[in-house]
């Protein structure tokens, strides 16, 4: 391991982390603090009104500069320009990673492999947000002449998580538009409960796929089709259905109105379609404007990533403290609690866009990676998690360091709720890195008039080991242009890890097998004649076991 790892670029700068890390990990983060007083003000990184504050990492001024030669080992800086200049850093899949020409207000150019898209990406925002505007306000109707109060994306995995997420967060800026609801997973249950309250005469379905294949989706879309067409006839479909696609033929064969397909790229990969045509029932609910701003978030963060220095680069400090867990500390896991209800569908996002792109075991040029890569992303809002989870980010045997996010303003004006709320985030944050000693537990407990066999059975279960690293971000409000910025930050953070790392963050080949046994099992499955004959021995037993519950 030792020998193939040696032969990595960023071999000698990991090796040089490591042995800080032996110089450094007997020190407390509080520790830090007392050695350097101005350590909450110069351990932050600012975005506009956003503040990374990383002052609660085990992380010194030297862990930085350690950390900097190891993404300047790791080319960093260069690859973050291939990024930018629109070449086909997607390597297995020979395309480009240039989401970030979705939300270029520049002018352009935004190149991709050489030729210039920002009319193209002009003129599909441009269709896409008409209509958003026109459903909105009632000008494109149902079949029946009804306003349309609802819409449904059916869609999975990025045409999904990204809209649903975002479409959740900014709820405060639907105003009158239609209510939206997204429906992804093939248990029929999740179309069913969703449309159980809804009246299909006043509802608009949206079948978002970037292949217009994925079996989910093509499977949840024509069950709502063949609703459509028993409850208001066939004719009734092309004014019920729109479609986001990068297949438009596909698109055409299901039977959407043309001017109703709207398009995108196969240079935007899934889980960063959010900003393009996918956003779609995002821009109907809260309306072209603050889409636009949303889009313009996301622009912020590109500039502040493509031209910040790294010592107050937001996604490089991200990325690099990331792998000072996972890679020198072995942290597994990382978690992310926002302090926003609305947030609540934040961390199944970042699980999609952190896990499927860096969740790999071969390098770039496929070689088997040396070093650990994506770890587990996880979290619920706060402060929920607090009376779940948050017992084991205290006190459990494993070091997980978290990601809190909190608005200074709160979306609603209930002001009392978010000064509660906000003094939890903190107080959260300060515990983990704090702690409580045994000494500390003890007094506690005898101020409380306790006996000596009392404290002595109870304090050690009252002892947090503390010295838990987080960070903290703090933005003014939760409002479009913050997300956006937020969600760009966190896209750039995993594509600095994966530079490190040397994998593919773009493509995303460990869906496939599972996808391809599935549609060999699905016929033998669905007919309970079908033979067994020459299925794995568990997979045969099982569905022999689901036949005879069935009856
Ligand atoms: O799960 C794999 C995946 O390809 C994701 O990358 C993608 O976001 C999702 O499926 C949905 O794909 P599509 O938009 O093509 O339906």
């Amino acid at each position: 391991m030792i020998a193939d790892f040696a032969r990595t670029a960023v071999a000698p700068a990991l090796a040089a982390l490591e042995a800080h890390r032996v110089e450094i990990g007997h020190r407390r983060i509080v520790e830090l603090f007392a050695d350097d007083p101005a350590r909450a003000q110069t351990f932050r990184a600012q975005l506009g009104d956003l503040t990374f504050d990383y002052s609660k990492q085990r992380a010194t001024g030297a862990t930085l500069a350690h950390l900097f030669n190891l993404a300047r080992a790791a080319h960093l800086e260069i690859r973050r320009d291939a990024l930018f200049s629109g070449e086909a850093v997607n390597l297995t899949e020979k395309r480009a990673a240039m989401h970030m020409a979705l939300r270029d207000f520049t002018g352009g150019p935004a190149l991709v492999e050489g030729r210039d898209v920002t009319a193209d990406v002009l003129v599909e925002r441009a269709k896409m947000l008409t209509f958003a505007k026109q459903v909105r306000e009632g000008a494109l109707r149902g079949s029946t002449g009804e306003r349309f109060t609802d819409v449904v994306n059916i869609g999975i995995g990025g045409s999904d998580l990204g809209p649903a997420m975002a479409a959740r967060a900014l709820s405060p800026y639907r105003g009158d538009g239609p209510r939206t609801h997204f429906v992804s997973n093939v248990d029929g249950a999740d179309l069913a409960d969703t449309l159980k309250n809804l009246d299909l005469a006043r509802t608009l379905f949206i079948v978002s796929s970037k292949t217009f294949t994925t079996q989910e989706t093509m499977t949840n879309a024509a069950s709502a089709r063949a609703r459509v067409a028993a409850r208001l006839g066939e004719k009734a479909v092309g004014d019920h259905f729109a479609a986001v696609s990068t297949k438009l033929d596909l698109v055409g064969q299901f039977g959407v109105k043309p001017e109703r397909v709207f398009g995108f790229w196969d240079w935007v990969g899934g889980r960063y379609s959010l900003w393009s045509s996918i956003g779609l029932a995002l821009a109907i609910s809260i309306g072209p404007k603050h889409f636009e701003d949303f889009l313009r978030g996301g622009a912020d963060a590109d500039k502040h990533f493509a031209q910040s220095p790294m010592e107050e680069n937001i996604p490089v400090l991200m990325g690099l403290l990331g792998v000072w867990h996972r890679n020198v500390w072995g942290h597994g896991s990382q978690a992310v609690i926002p302090y926003d209800q609305r947030l609540a569908r934040f961390p199944a996002w970042l699980q999609q866009l952190d896990m499927e792109s860096n969740g790999k075991c071969v390098t770039r040029e496929g070689e088997p990676v040396v070093m650990a890569t994506a770890p587990v992303i996880w979290g619920e809002p706060g402060t929920n998690g607090q009376h779940a989870f948050f017992q084991m980010l205290h006190q459990g045997t494993d070091v997980v360091p978290v990601d809190f996010l909190i608005a200074a303003q709160p979306s609603d004006a209930d002001a009392r709720h978010h000064d509660l709320l906000f003094a939890n985030c903190l107080a959260q944050s300060e515990a983990l890195m704090t702690g409580r000693t045994l000494n500390e537990a003890q007094a506690a407990l005898s101020a409380q008039g306790l006996s000596e066999s009392e404290i002595a059975r109870l304090a050690p279960h009252k002892v947090f080991p503390g010295d838990r690293p987080s960070s903290t971000f703090l933005y003014r409000k939760l409002d479009p242009r913050t997300l956006g910025r937020l969600l760009a930050l966190y896209e750039h953070k995993v594509f600095v890890q994966s530079v490190i790392w040397n994998v593919n963050a773009f493509d995303q080949w460990g869906v496939e097998l599972g996808k391809e046994m599935c549609s060999k099992l699905a016929p033998v499955v669905g007919d309970a004649s079908a033979s067994l004959d020459g299925l794995a021995p568990a997979t045969a037993a099982l569905i022999a076991q689901r036949r005879e519950l069935m009856g």
